[in-house]
């Protein structure tokens, strides 16, 4: 660990009023952070009294409301490029989440760059969002899409196959830095270097790193990296995409509008350079001002911190789960990010997520908008619980006591 402070984890809790709550009459434990975290007391503030005092419409007017929006708006870009060690706020661009970000690539550039014959490599445990914008990007091109293997229940990339599929016709490598349904964490940098080597851009969707773990895109030697503001204690509905500066200016507009014009003739149009090409019409004001003071919240406390913390409940969850008779664990026994996935013999995914909600503990079960994987897998659904920091020990265990209840209502 970086910097060893000694951090009161339990405390934190205080900081989020939504836990301190009961739920069919038993005490909530949130284990649902991969779908979406909760948010602290600060980002709620920051975004009632964005709109008590300073609600206006950014980049327009001269008055002071307008100017106090515009200056949130754009320090939440300066601190979104701070907390990615992009070279300039410049490389960021607010969207509504990871899935319009890559859906903003997937058009713009791809729409540009990417003609019949030439390949998309993916890889087979990525979130549909990472998968249909290709698909329909392959479907208007004639591109095709190839995946790196996944091992199997264990869900590692295989990468003994990587160079074979890093053919010459391959123009982008899009990849999930984590796994939402697995846990596993993939080797980015090394992943990226590879494709670079070769010529190949990259994508990394960091929806399940950007507010778990340091995140360094120079360092990860990226091109374009995309996470989402509420599953980072930000509010919904606000995203950002990191694209290298030479990239976004190259790529034309996503959507056409106002604001992100220089002039407009009835016939012609000049674009303003990125990122506020890719920014049409009045975008979401409170969300990078909500998601700044999220990111704030976050660093005081370290995303190392966060980052140790996470995962050293995932593994005490997964030995506690692994001693359980009649279960199936997936994703990487060790190393693995904060979150675990699961199957009880012969009972569905719903049906312990429905049960485990009577006992106050929030779970997900389903095939968590990863289909193919689940399919390679060879099952329907996972249930799972994903941790952050404002997670304890102790709810691990109320939650392994449920799932042992669970089993035992089923008669095993
Ligand atoms: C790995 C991964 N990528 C992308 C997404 C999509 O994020 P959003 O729905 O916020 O756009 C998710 C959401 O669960 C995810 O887990």
């Amino acid at each position: 660990m970086k910097n060893s402070k000694k951090i009161d984890w339990t405390a934190l809790r205080q900081d989020f009023p939504i836990l301190d709550q009961q739920v069919h009459g038993k005490p909530l434990i949130y284990f649902d952070n991969a779908a979406t975290s909760q948010k602290p007391r600060v980002v709620i503030d920051a975004l009632t009294h964005y709109y008590e005092r300073d609600n206006a419409n950014v980049h327009r007017g001269i008055h002071e409301l307008s100017n106090r929006a515009t200056s949130g708006y754009e320090a939440g870009r300066t601190r979104a490029a701070k907390f990615l060690n992009a070279k300039s706020p410049d490389e960021i661009v607010f969207t509504r989440g990871s899935t319009e970000g890559i859906n903003l690539v997937a058009n713009a550039w791809g729409a540009k760059n990417l003609k019949a014959g030439d390949g998309i490599l993916l890889t087979e445990m990525e979130h549909h969002s990472n998968l249909v914008p290709w698909q329909l990007l392959a479907q208007r091109t004639g591109a095709k899409i190839s995946y790196v293997p996944v091992t199997g229940d264990e869900g590692l990339l295989d990468l003994s196959r990587l160079d074979a599929l890093l053919t010459p016709q391959v123009k982008i490598f899009s990849l999930v830095h984590i796994s939402n349904s697995l846990g596993t964490v993939n080797p980015v940098a090394e992943l990226c270097a590879r494709a670079r080597a070769r010529g190949i851009l990259t994508l990394v969707d960091g929806a399940q790193s950007a507010g778990h773990c340091p995140v360094d895109v120079q360092a990860i030697g990226c091109d374009f990296f995309v996470f989402s503001g509420h599953k980072i204690c930000g509010p919904t509905g606000i995203g950002v995409l990191y694209g290298r500066q030479e990239l976004l200016n190259a790529m034309p507009p996503y959507q056409g509008g106002g604001e992100m014009i220089l002039s407009v003739e009835y016939q012609k149009t000049e674009f303003k350079p990125a990122p506020h090409r890719f920014e049409a019409g009045t975008p979401d004001i409170s969300g990078p001002i909500g998601l700044h003071v999220a990111m704030d919240y976050l660093d005081a406390i370290g995303r190392e911190q966060i980052w140790q913390h996470d995962r050293e409940l995932a593994r005490y969850a997964y030995d506690k789960l692994a001693a359980l008779k009649n279960i199936r664990l997936f994703g990487p026994p060790t190393d693995r990010a904060g979150l675990v996935s699961f199957l009880l013999k012969d009972v569905h995914a719903h049906d312990v997520v429905t049960l485990a909600d009577q006992a106050g503990v929030a779970l997900r079960g389903g095939h968590h908008c990863t289909q193919p994987l689940m399919h390679r897998l060879g099952v329907e659904s996972t249930a799972r619980a994903s941790f952050y920091f404002y997670n304890t020990k102790s709810e691990v265990d109320r939650f392994v006591d449920v799932i042992r209840e669970i089993q035992k209502f089923f008669g095993q």
